[in-house]
This record gives C-alpha cells, sequence and structure tokens, in this order.
C-alpha cells in the first residue's frame, strides 16, 4: 500500500514536502515544515516573492526574515518558478487564493491551475493535498478526476486530503502548532496519512471521515462568524434607534459564564475570509436546491453597516454644530479599524455624503464612532 510507503518517509522526515502558493498561510507553512527539518521547496507564480525567498527575505509579517535566512542557508527550504520540481516531492499542499467572481460565485480557477500542475508532474508514492478555502465537493469532485486522468490510482499509487487552513495573522497566541488541524481524506488511506504529515508541525490532529466534512467545516468556522457579525450588528442598529449604549449592553451579556459569546458591530466586515467563504457554502448549496437564509441574511445586515456609520459621523458632526459637507473623507475613517471592502464602501458613502478631500480631521467624529472589532 501506498500508504505505508508515504507515512515512513513523513516519521523518518525523509518526504520532501512541496507548498504551491506562498502567500499569507503558503509560507508560514512551508518555513514550519523545514524548521521542523523536513526538505521544502515552495512553488510560486509569482517571480519576485521566489527570488525574495531564496534570498532569505519574508514579505508575509508572521514569517521572520531571520527565520527564512536559517532554513535557505541550511538548505532545507526554497522557493520556485518551476513547477516541474514537483516532481521531487513526496507531499504537495496546495495554498492558492481562492476568491468570488463578480457575480459572487466561487472563483476556484487558481485551484484548478495548481491542481493541473500537479496533474502533469503526478508520480506514484504522492500525497496531495488541498488547503484553500472551498466549497464541499471540491477535492472529490474536481481535484481527484483530474489526477485520475493521469491512469495513476487513488490509494494504489497517490493519495488525496483536504486540510482547511486556520492561521490568525497577527495572533501572537496561536501559531501554527496550537492550533488544532482538521484532515479529512478522500479515502481512509489519504486521511491517515495527511494526519501523519500535519502531526508532524502540530499539537492536534483531529481527522474527519471525508474531505467533504473538512471543507464544510472551514466554512461552518467562517460562516459562524458571519452571522454572528451581522447579528452584533443587527443589535447595533436596534440599540441606536432605542438610544441604549450598544457596546455597554454586549459588555454586560459577555459577564454570563456560559452559553454566549461576544460579536461586537462594526462599519462592514472586511478582510479575506469572513466576506467571501459563506458565499462558497450558499453557492453549493443552491446546487443542490436549498436556500441558505442565514447566509443571505447576515450579508444583507452587514452591507448596510456603512450607511449607519455614516450616520453615526454625521449625527456626532451635527452635535458639534459642524457639516460632513466640512471634513474629509480619512477623518471618517481613520477613528474605525475599516479594512478593504467596509473601507472602500464606508469611504464612498462619506464622498457621497458630501466629504471632502482638503479639510482637516474633525474631532466630533470620534465622539459617535466608537473603536470598531469585528
Ligand atoms: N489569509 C488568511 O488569513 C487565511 C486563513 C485561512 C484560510 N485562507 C485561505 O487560504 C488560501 C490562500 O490564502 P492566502 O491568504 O495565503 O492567499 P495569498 O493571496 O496571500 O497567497 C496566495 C499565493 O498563491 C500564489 N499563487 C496563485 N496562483 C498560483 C499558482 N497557480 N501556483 C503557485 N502559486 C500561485 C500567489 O502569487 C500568492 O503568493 C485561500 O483559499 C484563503 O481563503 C486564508
Amino acid at each position: 500500500m501506498i500508504k505505508n510507503e508515504i507515512t515512513r518517509l513523513i516519521k523518518d522526515k525523509r518526504a520532501r514536502v512541496g507548498v504551491i502558493g506562498l502567500g499569507y498561510v503558503g509560507l508560514p507553512l512551508l518555513t514550519e515544515f523545514a524548521g521542523k527539518g523536513f526538505n521544502t521547496v515552495g512553488f510560486e507564480v509569482d517571480e519576485r516573492k521566489a527570488a525574495q525567498i531564496n534570498a532569505g527575505q519574508s514579505y508575509i509579517g508572521d514569517v521572520a526574515s531571520s527565520l527564512v535566512k536559517e532554513l535557505v542557508d541550511a538548505g532545507r527550504l526554497r522557493a520556485t518558478t518551476d513547477f516541474d520540481h514537483l516532481k521531487e516531492c513526496d507531499a504537495i499542499i496546495i495554498c492558492v487564493p481562492t476568491p468570488l467572481r463578480k457575480t459572487k460565485e466561487p472563483d476556484v480557477s487558481f485551484i484548478l491551475a495548481a491542481a493541473d500542475a500537479i496533474k502533469k508532474r503526478l508520480r506514484r508514492g504522492q500525497l496531495v493535498i488541498l488547503e484553500s478555502t472551498t466549497y464541499p465537493g471540491t477535492t472529490d469532485e474536481v481535484l481527484l478526476p483530474m489526477l485520475q486522468e493521469t491512469g495513476l490510482r487513488l490509494d494504489e499509487d497517490f493519495l488525496l486530503a483536504f486540510s482547511p487552513e486556520r492561521v490568525d495573522p497577527g495572533n501572537p497566541h496561536f501559531q501554527t502548532h496550537n492550533i488544532p488541524k482538521v484532515v479529512g481524506g478522500v479515502t481512509d488511506d489519504s486521511t491517515e496519512a495527511a494526519a501523519c504529515l500535519y502531526s508532524q508541525i502540530v499539537d492536534e490532529v483531529h481527522a474527519v471521515s471525508s474531505a467533504r466534512v473538512a471543507e464544510a467545516a472551514k466554512l461552518l468556522e467562517n460562516t459562524f462568524r458571519a452571522v454572528n457579525i451581522g447579528m452584533a450588528n443587527e443589535m447595533a442598529r436596534l440599540c441606536y434607534a432605542l438610544g441604549i449604549d450598544t457596546w455597554e449592553v454586549i459588555g454586560a451579556a459577555a459577564t454570563k459564564p456560559f452559553g454566549f459569546m461576544p460579536f461586537y458591530p462594526g462599519p462592514g466586515i472586511g478582510g479575506h475570509c469572513i466576506p467571501l467563504d459563506p458565499h462558497y457554502l450558499s453557492w453549493k448549496a443552491r446546487q443542490h436546491g436549498f436556500d441558505s437564509r442565514f447566509i443571505s441574511l447576515a450579508e444583507e445586515v452587514n452591507s448596510r453597516m456603512p450607511e449607519h456609520v455614516v450616520q453615526l459621523v454625521s449625527d456626532g458632526l451635527n452635535d458639534d454644530r459642524k457639516s460632513m459637507n466640512g471634513c474629509e473623507p480619512k477623518a471618517a475613517t481613520s477613528v474605525i479599524t475599516i479594512r478593504l471592502c467596509a473601507k472602500s464602501a464606508l469611504t464612498m458613502r462619506t464622498s457621497r455624503a458630501g466629504a471632502r478631500r482638503s479639510h482637516p480631521s474633525n474631532s466630533a467624529m470620534k465622539k459617535s464612532a466608537r473603536p470598531i472589532a469585528s
């Protein structure tokens, strides 16, 4: 059985680990394996990133350049744009982006490109793992048929699994080793080999019965956050209408030692994952005739928050007898932690409300727009 050969190589640390996509997820993962004594190769389409890694420089905040340099100098880590080196790898982990199309449908084209690169070089004895966040079924409906087109057989020649990433960039308390890793293979052998690989770098591996379960678990985690942030946002608007301080309400509820987890209102959902991932789940649900109403409602509530924040800013200015068209958009946004879509949506709306660029920032806004953490 190929599983025994692969797990032996892993346990002996003779397995060469390849990671495709050296971004926020892929680079820390690569350095983690290299740090544990594995020979590693990172595959990138971006030549500058590959060159930076080989020069011992990190471009990801959570990965120190000194560590990259040490691993490169020790000969345990290198990056390349030449995908022919995939043949040398015993384990290949895919960490490429999974954005949304303009239609808000999943864009798995990066996964397909990575899978195609593997397919062209697949050989007997390789374990392939997908880490990119995606809809349930991607691993066994999309990747498996591609790899089987080579004529190589699952379990006999190669193994295939999904394991979601849970990195929390910038969080000093949780790094790779102390974040439990969920692993689900397309077959039991695949699960076992993938679990064996990750147990080399994390304290706890949680094996599930299939790749689909692992894919769905990741989407549940992020949908849970999107829905709860939506509820906190609705509560904020409700409290505003009733003249109650939302933050005091949440703070009081959070003293309950069981059955409550605080989420906080914000100007909309930012970041790469929470605004996108629930769409992967609702899209797949629609293919099966299921309408995921919580996801739609959370998106609707969250997308209205920029308007609400502008209202708060405007009210704060009013209290100081100042007008919206006398301040600059930056002032409105600088008092709030905003990223990506939330920021652009807010800027667009403050501009529409008459905020102009040249006026100095206004402290009145700080009174009405409280710090946001979502
Ligand atoms: N960033 C996070 O906090 C986070 C957390 C959990 C899960 N994820 C998921 O992990 C996946 C990767 O996210 P990320 O934040 O690392 O993305 P990223 O954009 O930071 O990095 C992706 C890298 O892949 C490279 N790439 C694209 N296509 C490629 C290809 N065909 N071959 C080789 N390299 C290729 C890009 O150049 C880029 O460097 C996504 O599915 C994301 O949803 C991200």
